[in-house]
Parts: C-alpha cells; sequence; structure tokens
C-alpha cells in the first residue's frame, strides 16, 4: 500500500484502520468496542479488549516455536560481560520474578518502581511487572535522590526494584545510598525493595525491607501471565514538564502493543529474527518502546547495552556492536553520533568492522542537525531516518517510513507525519496555518493508539497542559510547518523544556533548585546551544541584596545543588550572576529574549518589556564573562 492511501485511511475510517492493526496482535478477549471516550470525554482504544504486554513479548513466541531464537543480547563493556536470552530463557527469567513480586505482595493495578542502570534485569523487572498486570515505573539511574523520592511519592509503589550500583564509563555509581535517601525523604513508603547485588560493589541490604535478587528467585514460582483490560495501565513514565513537578505520562496496555508493532514494521522495516538496537536507556521512553517492547512484541532480538557511544573503550564501540549481532537497524540520539565524530572525525573506526547487516540508522530525541546528519551520511553511507516524536506519544509522529514508502528526504525534515497522526499546524488563534507558515504543531483527535490517556493521578494536568488550549486538538509542545509536499518541519519547543544529550530536562525545574540557594533572590535557566549535547543549560543568577559572595564559589554551589537534587544528567555547569533579568510590565521573565542572546541570536526587543536596557546590561555581562 502506498504511504498515502495508509495515511488517509487511518485518518478517514481510523477505526476500520486500527482493527486491522488490532487484528495482528494476539488478544486473550477480541476487541469489540474499537474506540470509546472514557468518563474524562478521552478517546480509547480497544476498551473491551483483554490481553497481556509480556504474553505478547515472550510466551507467544515460545509457543510459535521460537523459543530458542534469541530474545535480548546484552553487551556489557563497562563490566566486560556479554550474556544472551532466548525467547524460552527470557521467558522463565521473567515468570520467575513475576513470582518474586507476587511473593513481596504485589497485587494487579500495584505500582513497582524500577531504578536500575542497563542490566538485563531491569527489562525483567518491567516484563515480571506485565505478567501480573502491576504498573511499573522506570526511573532513569541518572537521576538524584530527591527526584526519585518525587517519584515514589507520585506513584506510591509497594515495592522498588533496584540494583547495588550503576557504571559511568570507569565509575561505580553505588545506587543503595541514592535509594535510601530517596525512601528517607519520600512519605509514601514502599513495604519492600528486591536489590540486585552486582559485583562491581556490592551494597548491604536494610534489614526488613530489602530483599535480594537470587534469594528472592530461590524463594519464587514462576508465575503465570494474567488478562488485563487494553486500557489498563501497562506504565507510568515520568517526565519533564515546565513546572518543577514532573509529569506521570500513562501508558495503557492495548493500544500500546497494537502500536509497537505497528510502528516496528511500519517505521523501522523490523521483521521477526531481526535484530533492533535503540541504544539508549530503558530510563526513557525509547528504552521503553524500542529497547524493551516493540522488539520483543515483534519478535525481534533486541540489543541491552551498557555502555556509552565513546569512550567504552573507544568511538568504534557502535560499529562493533553492530558488526557482532548483525545488527539491522541502530537508533540513538544525534549527540550520540557527535560524541563519535568529536573523537574519531574521520570515523576511521568504523572501517574495521563490518557493517553489511546495517540497513538504516534511525535518530531522535532531539533536532538532528545537518552537519551531523551529513556525517553520518558520508561515513557509514545508510539511509538515515530522523523522526519526531515524544515520552507523551510513545511512538513516532512523523518520520520517513522505512516498512512502508520511504520518501526523498529533505533537509531539515522530519519526513511525513505517521499514519494515524492527524498533524496540524495551528496559528496562535488556533486557525490552521498555510504551508510553509510556523505555527504550534498540534495533533486533531482522536491520538491514535499508544499515547498517553491521562497523567498519572493528575488528569486536569493532562487537559490544561495538552488539551484546552484548541479545543479538539493535542498540542505537542513543539512549533514546526508543514511544507506544500506534507514534510513536516519541527523547529523546537514553544516552552521551557530543553533537550540535553537527547534528556529531556525543565528549566523550571532547575531554576526552583538554583532559587533555593540563600544567596538567590531570583533566576533564569535558559537552554544554550551545545556543540556535543545540542543544549546545555546557563544559569542567570540575582544576588539578595547585601549578599556578598565570590561569583566562583557561587557557580560551584549551584552546581553541586543541582547535580543534589535532579542529577549529573542535567549536566547544569555554568552559571553567572546578572544585575536585572529582563521582565515584562506584568514581572514575567522574558526567557525567549534571554535565550537569543545567550546564542548570539538576533532578536527584537519585546514590546511588553518594562526595561529596554535591561537587555544591553545582560548582553554585556554575558560577554565580560564569556559566556556568549
Ligand atoms: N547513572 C548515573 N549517572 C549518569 C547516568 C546514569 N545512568 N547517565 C548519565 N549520567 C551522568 C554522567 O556520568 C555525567 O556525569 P558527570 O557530569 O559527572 O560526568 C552526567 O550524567 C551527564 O551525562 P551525559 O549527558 O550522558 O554526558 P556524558 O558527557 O557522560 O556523555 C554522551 C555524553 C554524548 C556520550 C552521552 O550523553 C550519550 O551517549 N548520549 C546519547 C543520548 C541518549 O542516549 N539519549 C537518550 C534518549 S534517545
Ligand atoms: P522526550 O519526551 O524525552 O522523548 O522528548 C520529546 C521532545 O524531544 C520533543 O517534544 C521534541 O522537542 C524533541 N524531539 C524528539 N525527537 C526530535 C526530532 N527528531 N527532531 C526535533 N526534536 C525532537
Amino acid at each position: 500500500m502506498s504511504y498515502q492511501q495508509e495515511y488517509q485511511t487511518s485518518i478517514e475510517q481510523p477505526e476500520r484502520f486500527w482493527q486491522q492493526q488490532a487484528d495482528k496482535i494476539h488478544w486473550f478477549r477480541k476487541p469489540r468496542t474499537l474506540l470509546q471516550k472514557d468518563d474524562h470525554g478521552i478517546d480509547r482504544w480497544f476498551v473491551d479488549g483483554e490481553l497481556n504486554t509480556a504474553y505478547l513479548a515472550l510466551d507467544q513466541h515460545v509457543l510459535a516455536g521460537r523459543g530458542d531464537d534469541i530474545a535480548l543480547i546484552y553487551d556489557s563493556p563497562v563490566t566486560g560481560n556479554k550474556k544472551q536470552y532466548s525467547f524460552s530463557e527470557l521467558t522463565e527469567a521473567v515468570a520467575l520474578f513475576a513470582g518474586v513480586l507476587l511473593n513481596q505482595g504485589v497485587e494487579k493495578g500495584d505500582r513497582v518502581i524500577i531504578y536500575m542502570p542497563m542490566v538485563p534485569e531491569a527489562a525483567i523487572a518491567m516484563l515480571a511487572c506485565a505478567r501480573i498486570g502491576a504498573v511499573h515505573s522506570v526511573v532513569f539511574g541518572g537521576f538524584a535522590a530527591h527526584e526519585l523520592a518525587v517519584r515514589i511519592d507520585d506513584a506510591e509503589p509497594k515495592v522498588v526494584v533496584s540494583a547495588s550500583c550503576g557504571i559511568e564509563i570507569d565509575r561505580v555509581i553505588p545506587y543503595k545510598p541514592i535509594l535510601d535517601e530517596a525512601i528517607s525523604l519520600a512519605q509514601a513508603k514502599p513495604s519492600g525493595c528486591v536489590i540486585l547485588q552486582r559485583e562491581q560493589h556490592p551494597c548491604e541490604l536494610t534489614a526488613g525491607r530489602d530483599v535480594d535478587w537470587q534469594q528472592a528467585l530461590a524463594a519464587a514460582q514462576p508465575a503465570d501471565c494474567v488478562a488485563v483490560r487494553a486500557t489498563d495501565p501497562l506504565y507510568v513514565l515520568y517526565t519533564s514538564g515546565t513546572t518543577g513537578k514532573p509529569k506521570g505520562v500513562v501508558r495503557d496496555n492495548g493500544g500500546h502493543a497494537v502500536a509497537m508493532h505497528y510502528s516496528m514494521e511500519l517505521v523501522y522495516d523490523m521483521h521477526p529474527g531481526d535484530v533492533f538496537w535503540a541504544a539508549s536507556d530503558v530510563g526513557w521512553v525509547v528504552g521503553h518502546s524500542y529497547i524493551v517492547y516493540a522488539p520483543l512484541i515483534r519478535g525481534c532480538t533486541t540489543v541491552f547495552y551498557e555502555g556509552k557511544p565513546v569512550r567504552t573503550p573507544d568511538a568504534g564501540a557502535f560499529w562493533r556492536v553492530c558488526e557482532e549481532y548483525k545488527v539491522k537497524g541502530i537508533f540513538a540520539a544525534p549527540t550520540a553520533f557527535r560524541a563519535i565524530r568529536k573523537e574519531d572525525p574521520q570515523c576511521q573506526l568504523a572501517r574495521q568492522y563490518d557493517l553489511s547487516a546495517l540497513k538504516t540508522v534511525f535518530m531522535a530525541g532531539e533536532r538532528l542537525d545537518p552537519p551531523t546528519y551529513d556525517w553520518v551520511d558520508q561515513h557509514i553511507q545508510r539511509p538515515i531516518v530522523d523522526h519526531w516524536w515524544q515520552t507523551e506519544t510513545g511512538w513516532a509522529i512523523a518520520g520517513n517510513h522505512m516498512g512502508l514508502e520511504p520518501a526523498t528526504p529533505k533537509a531539515g525534515s522530519v519526513t511525513r507525519p505517521s499514519p494515524g497522526y492527524h498533524v496540524q499546524i495551528l496559528d496562535s488563534r488556533g486557525q490552521l496555518a498555510a504551508a510553509g507558515e510556523q505555527g504550534s504543531i498540534a495533533i486533531k483527535l482522536p491520538l491514535p493508539p499508544g499515547c498517553l490517556p491521562t497523567i498519572w493521578r493528575n488528569h486536569e494536568r493532562f487537559e490544561a497542559g495538552y488539551l484546552n488550549t484548541y479545543p479538539g486538538y493535542y498540542v505537542t509542545g513543539d512549533g514546526g510547518m508543514l511544507d506544500e509536499d506534507g514534510y513536516l518541519f519541527v523547529l523546537g519547543r514553544t516552552d521551557d523544556i530543553i533537550n540535553v544529550a537527547g534528556h529531556r530536562l525543565s528549566t523550571g525545574e532547575m531554576e526552583e533548585v538554583v532559587a533555593g540557594h540563600d544567596a538567590v533572590a531570583e533566576c533564569a535557566v535558559i537552554g544554550q546551544s551545545s556543540d556535543l549535547k545540542g543544549e546545555e543549560p546557563l544559569g542567570l543568577v540575582l544576588l539578595k541584596d547585601g549578599v556578598d559572595i565570590d561569583e566562583e564559589q557561587l557557580k560551584q554551589e549551584l552546581v553541586q545543588r543541582v547535580r543534589d537534587n535532579i542529577g549529573a544528567v542535567a549536566s547544569f555547569k555554568n552559571a553567572v550572576v546578572v544585575q536585572r533579568l529582563p521582565k515584562t510590565r506584568s514581572g514575567k521573565i522574558l526567557r525567549k529574549v534571554l535565550r537569543n542572546i545567550a546564542n548570539n541570536e538576533e532578536y527584537s526587543t519585546p514590546s511588553t518589556i518594562d526595561d529596554p536596557a535591561c537587555l544591553q546590561e545582560i548582553e554585556q555581562a554575558l560577554k565580560e564573562k564569556g559566556v556568549s
């Protein structure tokens, strides 16, 4: 079928279209009602269907005679370990860990927080939750105790699954102290923790609360898959919003399974037995969708990589993994390729490996800048697919659909909307923008299966943040345009979210932490362009009257505060003291113009500004400090 036909059908007859996709997965009870509004008036897919996501990812392949095929390849240059799990082995491991969770008193609908490094046990824990209908919430290992505590309080998990440590290149990061501190900070105390001891840094267990992973397995019986409703939540994944409090994106079971299966073929052209490698982390949505669920549901082999693109041990790591496991599709953030380019500008190391199995390079998570595109194109000589999506949608809103009808790419464009996503550009009045005109990228409702139906225990935030701005539309938070050929260009966030090394972070959250310093009266944190990480945060700080503090010392203290409160992953490394911050007459900080100044971009003085002279002062201060 052509892209045009497939897209048209998905928009004009969504129920018929998605029924056909739903028919391709195994249901315990097939859905008869395809689309129905819930009590909040939100469109829900496959409402009377019943299924089990872990069954789709594992058991069904074993039952189909593929038990000996490889499901998951663990490759860990940071520990020197490699291990492969067949579908049978992974199914057994998941069933047994599901038994551990049952022994811990976890029931259908209970939440389980998973705070783990990139070890296969993280995927085992996720799939074990899915098996018994528990709701997992994976927290990225780079987040500090406070961030973990916030998530514990919001999700109220019965159990936390963690490991004794993570490894960052050659540095051991002990997880247990972070976990202990988070639990002591949190109001909602989990009743138990299951801890995976790693030989690089075993930890002491807390008596009465913690159990050792291996010992817990020895005491457990394998548990069966339970049937859950399509609309039951599979997981909650916290992501940055514009305020300090992260939002829990809810993913349901039915829509997600259908979307994962469909997108694996549509976008990535992956078929049972193919090897797919998403070089991300299970703590991000890419890890949920394309390290764990989609490849396994589609019967592919997934690569689970505990390492970095560089320094583990060198900038040839990506190519080594592609050769060793005959990777057909690799998916990473552009930052990863920028890091490789920095260390191996001529891409010499790639020539040492046989990349003949590699068909396509997929990138997402941040804007794909033309120099990075050109470099990968020149040296790897494979189709490069830039696709655009977000935690909320769980799969590509737009991309070049390798499994359908690849289009000729256009520089700077994420190509075309995916079937199911009625993408439109709206101007500030909510009117349709003309072709080539910039505006807010919105999706006309209903959203396709797999997208979030709500924010965990905060439906108002879902409506206020995404649905109320333009009734009948989901607002993505990104600005952009559609050209005359229907190609989509994503031009950046319209809110205060920044993208640092493909990690989505809230400047509002960093501002709260910086403003909490005793010397700070007020601050603005903005994203500044970075050759490696795309963007990096920069703090502009106004001191309290009468405070006398060395600026370098203040900077160090602020950097440490952000590390302690949010985590190293925020990459907050720079802060500058300014005399004033530009504001509107009603007192709102003009962050956009600050961004322009810090990035040496042209700007026009906003008409709402209280005192235009302030802008020159800031320009001067940043220049003097060598920041812009
Ligand atoms: N646990 C603990 N700490 C972590 C961590 C984890 N899982 N992940 C990152 N960190 C720490 C890093 O060690 C670093 O600490 P430091 O400031 O003490 O050096 C800090 O968080 C920033 O990490 P990062 O942004 O990853 O920078 P880096 O300099 O270590 O590495 C890249 C740069 C480009 C190699 C790396 O960012 C990368 O591989 N990016 C790929 C992007 C990606 O996977 N995106 C996911 C969405 S698709
Ligand atoms: P996350 O929810 O962490 O996946 O981050 C989603 C945000 O990252 C999007 O809203 C975009 O701002 C940005 N993003 C993701 N993919 C792309 C892309 N291919 N091009 C430009 N921006 C992207």
